[in-house]
């Protein structure tokens, strides 16, 4: 018997370059779901016209990409903690006339990072960015006690803002050209690891792509993007799917598809 179609999509400005169907389609393999999973291009400012005829065309799970994580944090009717607390959302569920918002970026982080980096207790991080990106991985950062948390951002008000937000839970210092450092987190959307090789220090960034970093101290964001994507199935599925033959099949996918 043929099962119904279950609609998803991920809704972004850019966003041909999202992975996020390929990831679906293979997660969806495993447990043979049929899962139809589309990009949505948003003009914007209208994140919630778009997410409207998604649910009157039977939507049931949305991941939603860069600009929008604050926007569609302000959309979900109820949230998770994870999502309350970074007060941004990559996921929604749309489940009896409800819109859940989740945020699984901080979760998909914290797992790969364990894998690049190891234990980040009593480590000195310092996170550049303070968008929607940065304050989805604060949280989790926060909870596994790193000694100091740094953050720099081009635009200073809003490493403030972050700041004062995480304020009763964590103390986190403006970084300085003196700050001593282990882990350097890049949570913009500039690539600024291309150069940045200091032995001591270990770099990851957020980004894929374009934002690849070549040296052994450093990773890129495959890896993370691959678990938040496996934690946003688990959402809507209640399956958690195996996610490491789909990081190296999506390295050999990007190195094919990105020029
Ligand atoms: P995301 O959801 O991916 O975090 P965002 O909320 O728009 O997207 O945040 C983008 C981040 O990249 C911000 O920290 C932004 O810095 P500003 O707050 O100053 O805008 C940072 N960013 C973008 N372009 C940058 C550039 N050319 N140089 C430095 N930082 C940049």
């Amino acid at each position: 018997m043929k099962s119904s179609v279950i609609q998803c999509a991920v809704f972004g400005n850019p966003i041909s370059h999202s992975a996020s169907p390929w990831i679906h389609a293979l997660f969806a393999q495993q447990f043979g779901l049929n899962v139809h999973y589309q990009k949505m291009l948003v003009p914007m400012g209208q994140l919630t016209i778009a997410l409207q005829h998604f649910r009157e065309a039977n939507g049931f799970g949305a991941n939603i990409t860069a600009p929008f994580k604050m926007d569609a944090f302000d959309y979900a009717d109820q949230h998770t903690e994870r999502a309350q607390l970074a007060g941004t959302t990559n996921t929604l569920l749309f489940k009896n006339n409800i819109c859940v918002g989740d945020n699984t970026d901080g979760i998909g982080f914290m797992r790969d990072l364990k894998k690049q980096f190891g234990e980040i207790n009593n480590k000195n991080v310092v996170i550049l960015g303070a968008g929607g990106a940065a304050r989805g991985i604060l949280p989790v950062i926060i909870s596994e006690k790193p000694r100091h948390i740094f953050l720099w951002n081009r635009t200073p008000e809003k490493a403030n803002d972050l700041i004062r937000q995480f304020k009763n839970i964590f103390s986190i210092e403006h970084f300085t050209s003196n700050s001593t450092i282990d882990l350097m987190i890049n949570a913009t959307s500039e690539p600024f690891f291309k150069y940045a090789k200091n032995k001591n220090i270990f770099y990851y960034d957020l980004n894929y792509g374009k934002h690849r970093v070549s040296f052994s101290n450093g990773c890129d964001g495959l890896g993370m993007l691959a678990e938040q994507a496996a934690e946003s199935f688990c959402l809507w599925f209640q399956e958690k799917p195996e996610t490491k033959s789909v990081i190296s099949a999506l390295r050999k996918y990007l190195k094919r598809y990105s020029r």
